[in-house]
């Protein structure tokens, strides 16, 4: 069956998650490498049954909204982009990104996704702002995340404990009203 389009730019389009792409997630979840990019998750062993918990608890979740990043030249999905913690009241919520698939990486699906759900957040959910944290030493996150215009507001120091050293968590942030399309 064809996936389901939300929202298509160029290169790709986000799709609604479906209970298949569990074995997906499953196998690139527990990558190392890319596990170190994400802070908190890096290390973690993650099973099967841990997914599907995961899959059912985002599908039940208001105060998440979790597209898969799907490519129109490939025809398949590199993973998925996420709006976190959504406070409807004060508008606001935190981005995650994750393009596991490596050879997938540094082809600007990551900056089309990006831009994509800001659209969602900004001009479907009405939020005002959304915000996210990246480690020190992921240069290309940077990269992306300031093409984008988010601005860095903070830094947490010594937060995240990786490959033997403590690393910096720096956070950014986006209004609506600086988003360019
Ligand atoms: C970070 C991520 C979302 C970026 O998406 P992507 O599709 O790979 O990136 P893009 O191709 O859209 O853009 C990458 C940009 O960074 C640049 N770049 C790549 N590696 C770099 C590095 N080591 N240092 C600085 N810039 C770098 C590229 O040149 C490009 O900039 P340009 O468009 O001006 O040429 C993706 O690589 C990813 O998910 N990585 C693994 C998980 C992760 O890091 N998630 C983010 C957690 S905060």
């Amino acid at each position: 069956m064809d996936r389901v389009k939300v929202l298509t730019w160029e290169k790709i389009s986000l799709v609604v998650p479906e209970k298949e792409d569990i074995k997906l997630w499953y196998v690139w979840v527990n990558d190392i490498e890319t596990q170190s990019y994400l802070g908190s998750m890096y290390g973690e062993i993650i099973t099967i049954e841990d997914e599907e918990d995961y899959y059912d608890s985002i599908r039940k979740d208001t105060s998440t909204k979790l597209f898969c990043i799907y490519t129109e030249e490939s025809k398949k999905l590199i993973w998925n982009v996420s709006l976190m913690w959504i406070d409807y009241k004060n508008r606001k919520a935190e981005l995650w990104i994750a393009i596991f698939d490596k050879e997938q990486q540094n082809k600007w699906y990551g900056t089309e996704s990006i831009k994509l759900m800001l659209k969602y957040a900004f001009e479907v959910l009405w939020l005002n702002k959304v915000n996210l944290r990246f480690v020190e030493f992921n240069k290309r996150a940077q990269k992306v995340y300031e093409k984008i215009w988010f601005k860095q507001v903070g830094r947490l120091t010594k937060e995240i404990f990786v490959w033997w050293k403590y690393y910096d968590d720096i956070l950014m942030e986006i209004f609506a009203e600086d988003f360019i399309k």
